[in-house]
């Protein structure tokens, strides 16, 4: 039995107001909607209901609630950071709607709540309850689909990767993999490895970075008994272990010049000797080089070999940072959360909109992997379904953490400037506009309007805040 029918959805709603008119005047307005209203006039009964009906949406008039509802919003939240709270307060100021939808509030309405404004955003908030129930589903579809030999990504930049590999992993001899630390060129060498025609031969991955100099001729080309001090017999190397297979040299920006200057040989000739030994061995090894540094900026200034770093970058394979690829960050949170969920037995529903706001904001420096810890820090801190601010490692949560938001320091910008800004960034990045409204979690009219709207201010101190 597949999950039930989406457009059944009724939306639960907590409505919490000291004013019993008010309540009265949405309750009749929404009598027509498909929604289920619950009511309270003081804060304790209101966060009872919240507790006993797990409502998708609270609608909180703030004038009357401890430190201008942002209190309750935290107590609320605390209980299911999904719920979508939102204020309504008959004094608008710029700064409390800001802070409260820093504080993960979706939205701040006028009082008297316009009924045509609050109709539409039912609509709103149904379309999107609705797209939650499948978005684990279709989530899950998509990570499928945009997967490639353990690598996730759908963004142009990883698409391209893939096509790449998958072209050259049959005719390599040798393969430069280039990228930041933890972009995935590990990843992208096994894939190499598998989809080439050596897969049922070795694969052997030498992380020269960790060996000094003279160690790592020794474990790579093997040694003769007497070739030094220590050397009590006769040893094989990596590349003979690798005869026949895939040879990864991580880190090959760490190697000496000497060293270089026999790995080009290998890659010319398929030759070594063992260190110590005037004896030719013929190997016949595919290479797979990588790094994370500079390359030509290290030929530059003379501490790789030139005529080295030209054979290996004949065919060269650069793994995007993840800061350039962002749009792959859904599906990668995704895709993690999936699998450390699995690993430490836990349920968990997502990541609250506030969190994915917060990780599409930061810069990543180190990349996937920096990711990959963040997520699975997440997932064992987190004691509710759903991954919260408050479930990031500190150095995310930062300036974000509830308590130390500091509101007024920054220049206000009004919410829907802010809203206006930030789709047309989503829609920059993704170019594409259906998938951005999904992103966003709007309709493409909506996303169609905010675009078509002119600018309030200039955009140059608003593109530093979000
Ligand atoms: N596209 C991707 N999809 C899913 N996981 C990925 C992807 N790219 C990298 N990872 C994961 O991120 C982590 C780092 O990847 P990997 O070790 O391949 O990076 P690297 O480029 O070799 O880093 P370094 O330069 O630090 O050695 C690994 O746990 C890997 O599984
Ligand atoms: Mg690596």
């Amino acid at each position: 039995m597949g999950p039930p029918s989406s457009s059944n959805i009724v939306l639960r709603m907590v409505i919490i107001d000291n004013d019993p008119e008010n309540l009265g005047l949405l309750r009749s307005t929404l009598a027509t909607e498909p929604v289920e209203v619950f009511t309270a006039t003081a804060e304790s009964e209101g966060l009872d209901l919240v507790r006993s009906t797990r409502p998708h949406v609270v609608l909180l008039g703030v004038e009357t609630q401890p430190l201008g509802g942002i209190q309750t919003l935290e107590k609320i939240l605390e209980m299911d950071p999904g719920i979508d709270v939102i204020f309504m307060s008959t004094h608008y100021s710029t700064e409390s709607a800001i802070e409260a939808i820093q504080r993960g509030a979706c939205d701040y309405l006028m009082k008297p709540v316009p009924v045509v404004k609050l109709v539409v955003k039912i609509g709103e908030l149904l379309a999107n309850a609705r797209l939650r129930q499948h978005s684990r589903e279709l989530d899950c579809e998509l990570v499928d689909a945009f997967q490639f030999e353990g690598m996730v990504g759908r963004s142009p930049l990883m698409l391209e990767v893939f096509r790449k590999i998958h072209r050259v992993a049959r005719h390599f001899r040798t393969v430069l993999l280039t990228g930041e630390t933890g972009t995935g060129k590990e990843l992208a060498a096994r894939a190499l490895y598998r989809l080439g025609p050596r897969a049922s031969g070795p694969f052997v991955a030498c992380n020269c970075s960790a060996w000094s100099e003279s160690l790592l001729e020794t474990e790579l080309f093997g040694c003769v008994k007497g070739a030094f001090t220590g050397a009590i017999q006769d040893r094989k190397g990596i590349f003979e272990y690798a005869n026949g297979g895939t040879l990864m040299l991580d880190e090959i920006g760490e190697v000496s010049l000497p060293t270089q200057a026999r790995l080009l040989r290998v890659l010319e000739n398929q030759e070594i000797q063992r260190v110590g030994s005037p004896i030719v061995h013929n190997v016949d090894v595919r290479i797979i080089a990588a790094t994370s540094r500079n390359l030509p900026a290290m030929v530059a200034q003379n501490k790789f070999r030139e005529d080295l770093y030209y054979r290996l970058s004949m065919m060269e394979i650069r793994l995007p940072a993840l800061a350039d690829r962002k749009e792959d960050l859904p599906l990668l949170e995704r895709y993690m959360l999936h699998s450390f969920a699995a690993k430490s037995n836990k349920q968990i529903r997502g990541l609250t909109r506030r969190v994915q706001a917060l990780l599409s904001r930061y810069s990543w420096p180190g990349n996937i992997r920096e990711l990959e810890n963040v997520i699975g820090h997440a997932c064992i801190m987190t004691e509710a379904d759903i991954i919260d601010i408050r479930d990031l490692p500190e150095h995310l949560r930062g300036g974000q953490d509830s308590a130390n938001l500091s509101p007024g320091k920054e220049e206000i910008i009004p919410l829907d400037e802010i809203q206006r800004r930030y789709t047309r960034r989503v829609v920059d990045q993704l170019q594409n506009k259906a998938q951005a409204a999904d992103l966003l979690g709007i309709s493409r009219t909506k996303l169609y309007r905010l675009l078509a709207e002119p600018d309030a201010k200039s955009e140059k101190t608003g593109r530093d805040i979000l």
